[in-house]
């Protein structure tokens, strides 16, 4: 007697669930095996794979995979601003950030874009520094991009008292801050005055990825008792964690924001709420460079 498994691709049947990320590249997204450990574990009969879009087809890729009766997906580098062209309506998560890093497809066919990057990243930092509250006190976010948007966003929602953009391009931290408006302002990369008073310093840039120079910040300013992040997951422990580390603060890396935002789009193509835990963090981690 043969006997099938219950879950993986030979378990696909004629309603299999379907969604995947769309990016170019996309070779790197470690969402495919967030994703396909959460449809394992809670044996569902889905898929989510790799979805490779030059950003010329974007919209026409968009709207073939809702007709292919795909339930959403994840949007991510460079299609996350380009994608609201093909949304039907935006989430209000997704206009305060500009972006969409989500896709939702309808029953009656229309696409819906939210963002829940901003999101996941306050509730990664509620689940690893519990001592935190974004009541606490003000934020530095280094960078003006599209990762700083989202997250300064959230923690003013959150209820951030004063969320600082500090941005090698000044232009560019002005015009976030005219954009998302009360409790967030700019200031210079000289300046250490809103450094010395943040209770949350957020690394926002690409410096310290894998491939990239370090970022080059002094914590010499930085309160004792602030917590030191950084939104970059490859490596899991950037330079500016281990030397935050060994000052005696406490942080959190990107690799929990990654998991934590993908929970919401999991809940809505899948219909289960799946949960963060060590094990996880482990599976997904496994493929990730410590430093
Ligand atoms: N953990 C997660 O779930 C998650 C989610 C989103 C993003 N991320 C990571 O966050 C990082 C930023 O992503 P993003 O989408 O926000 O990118 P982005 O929109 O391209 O923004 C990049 C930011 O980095 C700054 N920057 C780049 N090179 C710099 C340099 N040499 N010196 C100083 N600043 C520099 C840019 O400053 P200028 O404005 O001056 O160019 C800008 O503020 C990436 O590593 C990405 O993988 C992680």
């Amino acid at each position: 007697m043969t006997i099938l498994p219950t879950t993986g691709p030979l378990a696909h049947s004629g309603t299999t669930k379907l969604a995947g990320i769309i990016g170019w590249p996309v070779a790197h997204s470690r969402s495919p095996r967030l994703h396909g450990y959460w449809l394992d574990r809670h044996a569902i009969d889905g898929a989510y794979v790799p979805l490779p879009v030059r950003p010329e087809n974007l919209l026409t890729a968009v709207r073939a995979l809702r007709d292919l009766g795909f339930r959403g997906g994840n949007i991510t580098i460079p299609h996350k601003e380009a994608v609201v062209a093909a949304c039907d309506r935006l989430e209000a998560s997704a206009e305060r950030a500009g972006a969409v890093n989500t896709l939702v497809f309808e029953d009656d066919g229309t696409i819906v874009g939210a963002n829940t990057d901003g999101a996941g990243f306050v509730a990664a930092l509620a689940q690893n520094v519990p001592a935190y509250a974004p009541q606490d006190g003000p934020a530095v976010l280094l960078g003006a991009g599209g990762g700083a948007r989202a997250i300064a966003a959230a923690l003013v929602d959150a209820g951030c008292p004063d969320v600082v953009l500090v941005n090698r391009t000044r232009a560019r931290a002005d015009a976030l801050a005219k954009a998302l408006g009360k409790g967030v302002s700019a200031a210079d990369w000289s300046d250490f005055g809103p450094l010395s008073r943040a209770v949350l310093v957020v690394n926002c840039t690409s410096l310290g990825m894998a491939g990239q120079p370090p970022l080059d910040v002094s914590l010499d300013h930085v309160q004792a008792h602030a917590v030191v992040t950084d939104i970059v997951y490859v490596p899991r422990t950037t330079a500016l964690l281990a030397e935050a580390a060994s000052r005696g603060h406490r942080t959190m890396g990107g690799l929990p924001m990654l998991l934590h935002q993908a929970r919401v789009g999991f809940s809505r193509w899948f219909g289960v709420t799946p949960v963060v835990d060590d094990a996880l963090v482990r599976f997904v981690a496994g493929d990730i460079p410590e430093r």
